[in-house]
């Protein structure tokens, strides 16, 4: 007998990533996440907190996230209806960018490899999680790819990908190869809020949430947007207090509003 659903470990995954979400919003109320401009710089050659190089670590960390629902589709043989084939694909393609483009292109600073390790578990399980039950515990009938939800739900994913996408890319523009400064960002979104990129990526879940109607996508979307949301807003205290000309009027991470 082939592979079914298991939907018990599916219910247990989506629920664990929305405990996740609340967990990370909470601690980061107080304490952010010790990445990127927060990160602990080893403080002498025996500090056992190794960094590795950011462009490694995005590869190692976000990778499975792409190769587990691909080796799943490849297990599995086929996918039931154009609905889910076009899920699973935009699913892997963002992470088939994240991994490979955003991986090979960034120009931010070192990681701690405790951090990627555990970046790796969660893109392991999230990508079991969101493969496993859209190809084995989802049915879409052929009217799905004609339903509102569907059609909106892609739209508000492309839209946000491109924001993202764009987003990150102005960020990467601020520096020079080997610069590790921090700039003022400007152009696209940024003028609105500091947090860009996050906004897109947030946008980009709930819309995959909303295509897909499932518990799972709407766990990692709200993941998303507890995780994401939180950090956006020290990175916004982060510009305030570092910038004496840091235009006022631009929002942490909802335009016009906050
Ligand atoms: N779905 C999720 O839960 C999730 C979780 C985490 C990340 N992500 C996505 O992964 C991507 C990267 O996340 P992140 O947290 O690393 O984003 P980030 O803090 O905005 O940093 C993005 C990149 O730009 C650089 N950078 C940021 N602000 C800069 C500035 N003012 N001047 C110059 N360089 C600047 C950073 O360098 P440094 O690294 O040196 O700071 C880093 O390389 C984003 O697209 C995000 O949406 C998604």
């Amino acid at each position: 007998m082939g592979p079914h659903c298991n939907g018990n470990t599916v219910l247990f995954l989506s629920s664990i990533l929305v405990l996740m979400g609340l967990s990370v919003w909470l601690r980061q109320r107080k304490q952010v996440l010790f990445y990127g401009r927060y990160r602990l710089e080893p403080e002498s050659s025996s500090d056992t907190r190794v960094q590795i190089p950011a462009k490694v670590a995005w590869i190692i960390q976000e990778l499975p996230s792409f190769v587990v629902p691909a080796l799943l589709i490849y297990q599995s043989g086929s996918l039931d209806t154009l609905g889910s084939k076009l899920l699973l694909f935009l699913f892997c393609g963002h992470y088939f960018h994240r991994t490979w483009i955003y991986g090979y292109f960034t120009r931010g600073g070192s990681v701690q490899i405790s951090f990627v390790l555990r970046s790796f578990l969660f893109c392991t399980c999230n990508g079991y999680l969101q493969g496993h039950n859209l190809i084995y515990c989802t049915k879409y009938d052929d009217s799905w790819t004609t339903d509102f939800r569907f059609l909106f739900g892609i739209l508000l994913f492309l839209v946000g990908m491109a924001f993202n996408i764009h987003s990150d890319h102005l960020l990467r523009k601020l520096r020079e190869p080997g610069d590790l400064s921090y700039k003022i960002p400007r152009g696209g979104l940024f003028e609105y809020i500091s947090a860009a990129n996050y906004f897109g990526e947030i946008v980009e879940w709930f819309g995959y949430s909303l295509a897909t109607w499932t518990y799972p996508a709407f766990a990692f979307a709200l993941f998303s947007a507890l995780h994401l949301g939180s950090r956006a807003m020290h990175h916004h205290r982060f510009y305030q207090q570092k910038f004496q000309d840091y235009p006022k009027s631009r929002k942490a991470l909802i335009p016009l509003l906050f």
